[in-house]
């Protein structure tokens, strides 16, 4: 097995790391883990320190307590990572400070660019600054003005502004938010998070692509039959009731996550790997893209049912869920990219929670043979050639081919060639760790552009407004029956590979 490369301790400048929302989940369940990874992985020890920012009243000891168990679950993951802290409460308490925003005033951020500036001093600290907010929507843009206002946008050092997800819920309020953060921060400075762009199976998507003269030669509409990507949970809506039933499957997935694959599949090669040569394309394959009709949309909304043998219970009973929401938690669509390089093949997308499992996938189905000499034989399976990426939960990918089956009579079976990550590379970074060391070090590939944000909104606001009602599913199922009539009228269905050589259809 060959280890990760350690990259050096010299690309990331001695900065300090301002998070916004630093008690909530995020950066609980994801960030604090991904900070420390980091530390130890890439022996990232004096190189920044922390201070949490929130609403709440705490002192540094309260947020040091609070990051404790976070921080400790990554020791436990990994515990060959012993350098440079063995001690998760040792780094804990050097490296973590916080200040409360109380009621979000303009005198709370005044005290704040006080308290940075002190533990700049203290610390020796350059003046490199980075501002996360792991903040609802609705405390983005206030939040920037506010940096604006209080004088922290402008520092000795570089300033970097990190922006969650969901921007904005369309294409309006999506500008309106770019217009803010373009008030108080140059493009260059904004890194917006779309989480999927961290994970290494997606980064791979080009490599594989461009990388592989066997794949590149044949990534066009000659070759391949359709396109399908599948991002499929288990899980319901949980405690989100408040975000989600207001957002629903195409703002939460469909808008960022799914199109950033769409967009990676279907690019065009870049100029270079560099950051704006890349997304320069990605924005491309949006303007490509063909306008979405209602009719190209299946939407579904889960009822009670059984998702791992345990019983679920459907949308309109989720805690917090409004009466009657019409909120889908399901979309599947049918979508075509209208470039050169993809004329007539169709794109399929499809997203849901409580479905079958959890389950990230591109299939990439390769055209027929022109004649079909074979037809006499028996096949006991065919799919034909497909390339699944499979990105969740076990990353690699699988090549399905047809070979004759050793038999009495001229048989067909279908086998794979398979590629599994972690068996060649062990245990894969959190997106998280990913996206917090780019950020670090300045590189802007894995992050959402302006125009890029606001290109997927042009595509999915009208569809969020022509009011399509979402059809009933069961909980544990692969979504509505309706949606097979996207794929229906080409004689595809919808594919999935569960594991094993063979190419279950769900
Ligand atoms: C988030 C969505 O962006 O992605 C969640 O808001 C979803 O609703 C999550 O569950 C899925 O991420 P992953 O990495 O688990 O596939």
């Amino acid at each position: 097995m060959e280890s990760l490369p350690v990259a050096g301790t010299q690309a990331v400048a001695r900065h300090l790391l301002v998070v916004f929302g630093a008690t909530g989940d995020l950066y609980r369940q994801k960030l604090a883990p991904a900070l420390y990874h980091l530390v130890r992985q890439y022996q990232l020890t004096d190189r920044f320190l922390v201070l949490g920012v929130a609403r709440s009243q705490m002192d540094d000891d309260g947020f040091r307590a609070l990051s404790r168990a976070p921080v400790e679950s990554v020791s436990l993951r990994q515990p060959q990572l012993g350098e440079p802290y063995t001690d998760p409460a040792e780094w804990c308490d050097e490296v973590l400070y916080f200040q409360s925003i109380g009621d979000g005033e303009l005198g709370s951020f005044e005290a704040l660019r006080n308290r940075i500036e002190q533990i700049e001093a203290a610390h020796g600290l350059e003046g490199n600054r980075i501002f996360y907010l792991a903040l609802p929507p609705s405390a983005l843009g206030p939040t920037v003005e506010a940096l604006g206002a209080s004088g922290l946008t402008h520092s000795p050092g570089w300033t970097r502004l990190v922006v969650e997800k969901p921007f904005g819920v369309d294409l309006e309020s999506a500008v309106a938010l770019n217009d803010i953060l373009h008030g108080c921060f140059d493009e260059p400075q904004i890194y917006r998070i779309d989480h999927y762009l961290g994970k290494a199976t997606v980064q791979n998507l080009l490599v594989f692509r461009l990388a592989n003269p066997l794949f590149e030669s044949v990534w066009n509409r000659d070759r391949i039959d359709n396109v399908q990507i599948t991002v499929a949970e288990g899980v319901g809506i949980g405690d989100r009731a408040g975000y989600y039933d207001r957002s629903g499957a195409l703002r939460d997935m469909v808008q960022n996550h799914l199109t950033q694959l769409l967009s990676l599949v279907g690019m065009e090669p870049p100029v270079s790997f560099d950051a704006e040569a890349i997304r320069d394309e990605k924005v491309k394959v949006l303007q490509s893209i063909r306008p979405i009709s209602p009719d190209d949309v299946v939407l579904g909304q889960y009822a009670a049912g059984r998702v791992n043998g345990r019983r679920a219970a459907g949308y309109l009973d989720e805690k917090g869920v409004s009466t009657g929401s019409t909120t889908p938690t399901y979309a599947a669509l049918r979508m075509f990219v209208d470039s050169w390089r993809w004329q007539g093949v169709p794109f399929y997308l499809r997203t849901g929670k409580r479905l079958g499992g959890r389950l990230t996938q591109i299939a990439v189905t390769f055209r027929e043979p022109p004649v079909a000499l074979f037809k006499s034989f028996e096949r006991s399976r065919h799919q034909g050639n497909v390339l699944y990426f499979k990105l969740q939960p076990h990353e690699g990918f699988d090549l399905l081919f047809d070979v004759q089956k050793p038999s009495g009579s001229p048989q067909l079976d279908t086998r794979s060639l398979a590629f599994a990550y972690e068996e060649a590379f062990g245990i894969l970074p959190d997106a998280y760790e990913t996206l917090l060391y780019d950020v670090m070090t300045g590189d802007r590939t894995l992050f959402v552009r302006a125009d890029e944000a606001e290109g997927a909104w042009r595509l999915y606001t009208p569809i969020l407004e022509a009011g399509i009602n979402p059809h009933s599913y069961e909980a544990g199922s692969w979504g509505p029956q309706e949606a097979e009539r996207l794929l229906s009228p080409r004689g595809h269905e919808w594919t999935v590979r569960l594991s094993g050589n063979r190419g279950p259809r769900a």
